[in-house]
C-alpha cells in the first residue's frame, strides 16, 4: 500500500515523513525541483523542532522525493490555497491541478485527500467535476476526502501525533479506512463527518482564532488611545473564568489565520460583518504599530532619519516561515 504525498511545504513534507516514520511505503511529489532536490540530497528544507530526526527516520525507511507523480493506493494533497485579492474567494487553482495530474496516473480504486485548507462546497464545486468529467464515478472509481490539518508551526512534530483530526467523506466504509491510515501516526481523535462540515469546521477554527486576536488588538488601541495598560487589564479580565482574552500583537501572518477567514467574507459578503471587521483590525496593526514607532522616537527626541532594527521579520516565533508577516508590512 502505496502513499503519494502531493506538495512538499510546511504541511505536505511532515505529513510524508510522519508516514514513513510510522512503516508505510511513502514517495513525496513536489513540482518544485530545488525543493525535491535538496530533499533528495538529503537537506531539510525549513527548519522546525524535531523535523531532523523524523527526516532521518523516514530515510532509513525509504522514503522516496520526486517531481513525478506515482501510483498509489492513497493520494494526500497539500497545495497551497491562496484567495483572490479582488474577490477573496478561495483560489484552487493548485488543488485542481494536482487533482488532474493524479488522474493521470491513479488506477480505480484510488483516494484522494485533500488535506489543503478549503471554503466549504470547493470540493463539490471544483474538485468532483474535474474528476467526473474524465468519465469516473466517485465513490466507485475513485473516492474522495477531506482531512484539513491543523497542526502550528513551531510545534509540528509534537501536534502532528498529538492533534485530534477530522476526515470529511461521502462514505462512511470509505472515511473509516482513512481514518484507519491516518491512526498509524495519530494518537488523537479522529473524527469522521461529511465532506462540507469539514470543510467549513477548518475555515471556521482559523477564523476563531482570527476575531479573538482582533478583540486583543482593538482592546490594545483603545487603551492606548487612554492611557490605560491593556495586559494589566487583560490579566485582571482573565482571573474570570469565563473569560480568555489572548495577547495583543502586531498583527497576524501565516498561510492559515491572514488567509482563511478571508474565504467566507469572499463567499458571504452578507453574513461576515463580524469576520470582515476582525480582518480588517488585524491588518490595520503593522501601520499601528509603525504609528507607535513615530511617538516613542518622538517622546524621546529620536530623529526620524534615524535606523529602526527590526528583530523577527517571521510572522510568529521560532518559525522561519515570513508568508503575510505584519513585519514585512511594517518594514
Ligand atoms: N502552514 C501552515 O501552518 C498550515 C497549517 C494548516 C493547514 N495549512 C494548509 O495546508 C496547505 C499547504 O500549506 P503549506 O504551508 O504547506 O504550503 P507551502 O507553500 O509550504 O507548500 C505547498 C507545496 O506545494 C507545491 N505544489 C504546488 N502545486 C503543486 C502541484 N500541482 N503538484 C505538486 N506540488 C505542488 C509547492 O511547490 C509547495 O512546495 C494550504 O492549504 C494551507 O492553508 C497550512
Amino acid at each position: 500500500m502505496k502513499i503519494n504525498i502531493i506538495g512538499l511545504g510546511y504541511i505536505g513534507l511532515p505529513t510524508a515523513l510522519v508516514f514513513a516514520k510510522s512503516g508505510l511505503e511513502v514517495v513525496g511529489t513536489d513540482l518544485n525541483t530545488d525543493l525535491v532536490n535538496s530533499l533528495k540530497w538529503g537537506k531539510l528544507t525549513f527548519e522546525e523542532k524535531g523535523l531532523d530526526e523524523l527526516f532521518n527516520n523516514a530515510i532509513s525507511n525509504g522514503i522516496e522525493f520526486t517531481t513525478e507523480y506515482h501510483k498509489a493506493s492513497f493520494y494526500i494533497i497539500a497545495v497551497p490555497t491562496p484567495y483572490i485579492e479582488e474577490s477573496k474567494k478561495l483560489d484552487p487553482k493548485y488543488v485542481i491541478s494536482a487533482v488532474s495530474s493524479i488522474l493521470d496516473v491513479c488506477e480505480i480504486g484510488a483516494s484522494i485527500i485533500i488535506e489543503s485548507t478549503i471554503s466549504p462546497g470547493t470540493i463539490d464545486k471544483y474538485i468532483r467535476p474535474v474528476i467526473e468529467n474524465r468519465g469516473y464515478v466517485i465513490g466507485v472509481d475513485i473516492h474522495l476526502l477531506h482531512a484539513p490539518e491543523r497542526i502550528i508551526p513551531g510545534n509540528m512534530v509534537y501536534e502532528l501525533e498529538h492533534n485530534s483530526r477530522t476526515i470529511g467523506c461521502d462514505k462512511l466504509e470509505i472515511g473509516l479506512i482513512v481514518k484507519e491510515l491516518y491512526s498509524k501516526f495519530c494518537k488523537g481523535e479522529i473524527i469522521v463527518t461529511d465532506i462540507r462540515s469539514a470543510e467549513m469546521s477548518k475555515v471556521v477554527e482559523n477564523t476563531y482564532r482570527d476575531i479573538n486576536i482582533a478583540f486583543a488588538n482593538e482592546l490594545a488601541k483603545i487603551c492606548r488611545a487612554d492611557n490605560m495598560d491593556v495586559y494589566e487589564i487583560i490579566n485582571i479580565a482573565n482571573k474570570h473564568p469565563r473569560v480568555n482574552i489572548l495577547q495583543p500583537g502586531p498583527g497576524v501572518g501565516g498561510h492559515c489565520i491572514s488567509v482563511d477567514p478571508w474565504f467566507l467574507v469572499g463567499d458571504y459578503p452578507d453574513l461576515t460583518n463580524l469576520i470582515l471587521t476582525a480582518r480588517k483590525v488585524n491588518d490595520s496593526m503593522p501601520k499601528h504599530v509603525l504609528g507607535r514607532i513615530r511617538d516613542i522616537m518622538r517622546e524621546n527626541n529620536i530623529k526620524d532619519i534615524s535606523k529602526v532594527g527590526l528583530y523577527g521579520l517571521a510572522y510568529k516565533e521560532n518559525v522561519d516561515d515570513t508568508r503575510e508577516s505584519p513585519t514585512l508590512q511594517l518594514l
